[in-house]
């Protein structure tokens, strides 16, 4: 995490047992490096808490905070299911010989197209976010002869404290069959009715970055209350409640998040006690985890260029990269922690403003970073740059997103290249002759 990066004897940052300049030098910045052990002990905790809380469990991998082949491959090698959100998600599955039936479908507008790709690859389940789904999933089901399990997604109408772009629990969410205006019931009815498709159990997700397991447990309080209800009209009883993701993870010394088992603690503890009042049996319980599996594992290390000093004001130092590799800081406010990377570290000497190469005065990286005085060609390491930073990485200004590398122990190895040029151009077509 940001508070114990580890220094070797030159005092530069080490990533997993690797010399963060050596790693600079060999793929050039800017770049991602992931520490995966420090992915497989995410995964590992999350599962061992449930190990403990005694429950029927999948842990899926959020693959939105960050896919790739290589990923899904990890994901895969700890025993995760996956969550895509989309047929470039499915497809970077099916690429990395992803199990099929262990793969969740999420989304608020599958395509008919995405919809029949799925059926087809045979996925696990969808989670069936509205109506109109609904009627595709049904139609494509008997277009192929086919069958699916499904869960629905829910909104319980709680807010968490987070930002409210990535608040989606709400009573105001574009997202899910809401519980408070009949909605659910409706589809949990209509869900039991159509013989293609099996209901196997409801979904919720309250929202991202949470640093509390209350608004979880409240959720499943109030989820449990309908649930009853239906129970006794639509003999309806969940074999699967999925409890989201959306666990809060340490960007900064200011957040201080709780541990992957806390939330599976106090999941697990509420869904036994709500099924046990309503005299239903304990389901499985499923959670759907992206940044809290990655985020603290990726560093981007930059090149330090151009500096510009406004005395009183601001001191800028530019990096080689910015809101094209990691859109959070301008789009979230998000805030980050980073070091010198080829430094002792030294005293601070000052505040530095880090900003971006982009073409617009957004393209800030971190407003107040106290280092020591820096030069160019200093490298700087970001942290916590894991989750949904190469994920919404983007061509702006036809910057080439950067390579992605995986480091564990005392070996590395690029499991995304960096694009080049030719990649930025590869779907253009010129102007047609006359
Ligand atoms: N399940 C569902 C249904 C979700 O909507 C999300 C995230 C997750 C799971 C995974 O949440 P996580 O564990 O990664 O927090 N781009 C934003 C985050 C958007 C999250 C959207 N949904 C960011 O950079 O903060």
């Amino acid at each position: 995490s940001v508070m114990t990066n580890k220094r070797n004897e030159q005092g530069h940052l080490m990533i997993g047992n690797i010399d963060a300049v050596r790693l600079a030098e060999q793929y050039q910045t800017p770049m991602f490096a992931y520490d995966v052990s420090a992915i497989r002990n995410k995964a590992r905790a999350f599962k061992s808490a449930f190990e403990q809380a005694g429950v029927n469990y999948e842990v899926a991998y959020a693959s939105k905070a960050f896919s790739c082949i290589a990923m899904v491959q990890l994901a895969h090698e700890e025993g995760l299911s996956l969550d895509v959100v989309s047929g470039g998600e499915l497809y970077t599955a099916i690429q990395a010989g992803f199990p099929m039936e262990k793969v969740h479908f999420n989304g608020n507008n599958k395509s008919r197209r995405e919809i029949k790709e799925a059926l087809q690859a045979g996925i696990g389940c969808f989670v069936v976010d509205n109506f109109h789904e609904l009627e595709l999933l049904e139609e494509e089901c008997n277009n192929l002869q086919t069958q699916t399990n499904i869960l629905l997604r829910i909104t319980p109408g709680i807010e968490g404290t987070t930002h409210s772009y990535i608040s989606t629990g709400g009573e105001d969410s574009k997202f899910g069959f809401d519980l408070f205006n009949g909605q659910a019931e409706e589809a949990v009815a209509k869900s039991l009715s159509i013989p293609a498709i099996q209901l196997q159990g409801l979904h919720f997700h309250i929202g991202s970055q949470l640093f509390e397991t209350s608004v979880l447990t409240e959720a499943i309080a109030t989820l449990y209350r309908h649930i009853e209800h239906w129970h006794t009209l639509h003999g309806f009883t969940p074999e699967v409640i999925n409890a989201g993701g959306g666990f809060g993870i340490s960007y900064t010394r200011c957040d201080e998040p709780l541990e992957p088992q806390a939330f599976v603690k106090a999941i697990v503890h509420s869904i036994r006690e709500e099924s046990g009042r309503c005299y239903l049996p304990l389901p499985e319980v499923w959670i759907e985890p992206g940044r809290s599996i990655v985020g603290e594992a990726g560093t981007t290390l930059y090149t330090i260029g151009s500096q510009k000093e406004i005395e009183d004001v601001r001191h800028y130092v530019s990096v080689d990269g910015g809101m094209t590799d990691n859109i959070r800081p301008a789009l979230y406010g998000a805030r980050y922690e980073a070091e010198l990377a080829n430094r002792v570290k030294q005293q601070d000497e000052k505040t530095y403003a880090i900003a971006g190469k982009a073409c617009e005065s957004g393209d800030m990286l971190i407003y107040n970073l106290p280092l020591p005085t820096v030069n160019s060609g200093d490298l700087l390491a970001v942290f916590s740059t894991g989750a949904y930073g190469y994920a919404m990485a983007n061509n702006y200004n036809r910057l080439p997103r950067p390579p992605v590398v995986f480091i564990e122990n005392d070996k590395h190895q690029l499991v995304v290249e960096r694009e080049s040029y030719a990649d930025l151009v590869r779907n253009d077509r010129p102007l047609e002759k006359e």
